[in-house]
């Protein structure tokens, strides 16, 4: 450990035992950890949560959570002990971690999609968050902590959405479909990116609120349920070249239809579609790519946020609650229908 670190003292984890629903949220004293050579500690600040973060309570994700890790992948904190041999890190730093342990750059494998912090590795929920070095973030400068707290997931997905193979430009018009945390990063990236970008939702305060947020065109999917339809007309026909589809096989041909010739629908929406309701080709016989895609890499955490500084870019937070009501926490993002990322914040 490197001298300067900060006294050792106990601390508080949440832990989840998974399958139990809320019950299965509890808090245990989490000592300070030790790190290895290649490991810093970070104090939390602020963690936020995600979907996946029911999912895994539930047991409907793809990974399953380990009995008694510390929930959430998304966090932000600062950096009090660092192993002897760490170099991508220093006390004091302020920082974040990727979402995947070990995926830094180039594709992703199944082994590595498969461990994750707030799954299988203890993540953000706690006083105290181990990380391997080479899962350190730097944040931007400008965003509070809570801010900061709110990228790793659905920040990150969005922008390797809307950046991956190619990255969509002033000649480009991107449809999201979707305002949660997803739908709202793919807004304002887009816009940073310099694209149109048209946006489904289902009410008209929604509707201004993205806006606001910098859609260009907004349709809402309750007044005209043929969506598609009025995307292919705000296009003259033609269709959006990149849909960053945030809701999932329900909406997909609807995302198809309303796609460009060569252009991309990007599937990151985890909803099933409804029983039966599945069309026998997918694809609805267009020549488009389909890319369904998973967070993504260190390097793209980071090309994305020299991005949100050069722009002043914030993330759109709906509610901070305090460490010691994080099930709330939880509880408000499960049923709240909340407009941006639910953040919790530590002493
Ligand atoms: N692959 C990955 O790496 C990755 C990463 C992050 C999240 N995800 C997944 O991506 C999805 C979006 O995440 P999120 O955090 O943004 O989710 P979220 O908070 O659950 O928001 C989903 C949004 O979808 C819209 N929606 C819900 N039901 C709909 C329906 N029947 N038809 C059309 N739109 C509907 C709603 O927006 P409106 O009311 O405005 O229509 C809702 O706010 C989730 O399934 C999540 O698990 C995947």
């Amino acid at each position: 450990m490197s001298e300067g670190q900060k006294q050792n003292a106990n601390g508080v984890a949440y832990q989840l035992d998974p399958l139990r629903g809320f019950e299965g949220l509890s808090t245990r004293v989490q000592q300070m950890p030790v790190p290895g050579p290649h490991q810093v500690v970070v104090r939390v600040h602020a963690a936020s949560l995600n979907r996946r973060d029911i999912m895994l309570m539930e047991g409907t994700y793809p990974v399953t959570a380990r009995s008694g890790v510390v929930p959430l992948s998304d966090g932000v904190g600062e950096v009090i002990a660092t192993g002897a041999a760490v170099t991508r890190a220093a006390l004091g730093d302020r920082v974040t971690g990727t979402y995947f342990v070990a995926w830094n750059d180039g594709p992703q494998s199944h082994a590595l999609s498969h461990e994750q912090y707030g799954a299988n590795h203890d993540g953000w929920l706690a006083t105290y968050v181990l990380l391997d070095e080479d899962s350190v973030v730097h944040v931007p400068a400008h965003l509070t902590d809570a801010e900061a707290a709110a990228l790793t997931c659905a920040g990150l997905v969005a922008w390797a959405a809307l950046t991956k193979p190619l990255p969509v430009g002033p000649a480009d018009t991107v449809l999201t479909v979707g305002t949660g945390p997803v739908g709202l990063f793919a807004i304002q990236h887009a816009k940073m990116l310099g694209a149109r970008v048209i946006s489904i939702t289902s009410s008209p305060e929604k509707a201004d609120r993205i806006r606001k947020l910098g859609a260009d065109e907004v349709v809402n999917r309750q007044q005209t349920p043929a969506w598609e339809q009025a995307v292919l007309d705000l296009t003259d026909g033609l269709g959006v070249q990149r849909v960053v589809e945030g809701v999932g096989r329900l909406t997909l041909p609807k995302s198809l239809a309303a796609t460009a010739y060569n252009g991309e629908v990007v599937l990151i929406g985890a909803f099933p579609a409804e029983q039966g309701s599945e069309p026998a080709d997918p694809l609805g016989g267009k020549y488009v790519g389909l890319r369904r895609i998973a967070v993504g890499s260190r390097a793209d955490f980071e090309f994305m946020n020299r991005t949100i500084a050069e722009h002043g870019m914030r993330p759109v937070l709906d509610r901070v609650y305090p460490f010691e009501r994080a099930v709330d926490a939880y509880r408000y993002f499960e049923t709240g229908d909340p407009f941006g990322k639910v953040v919790i914040t530590l002493p």
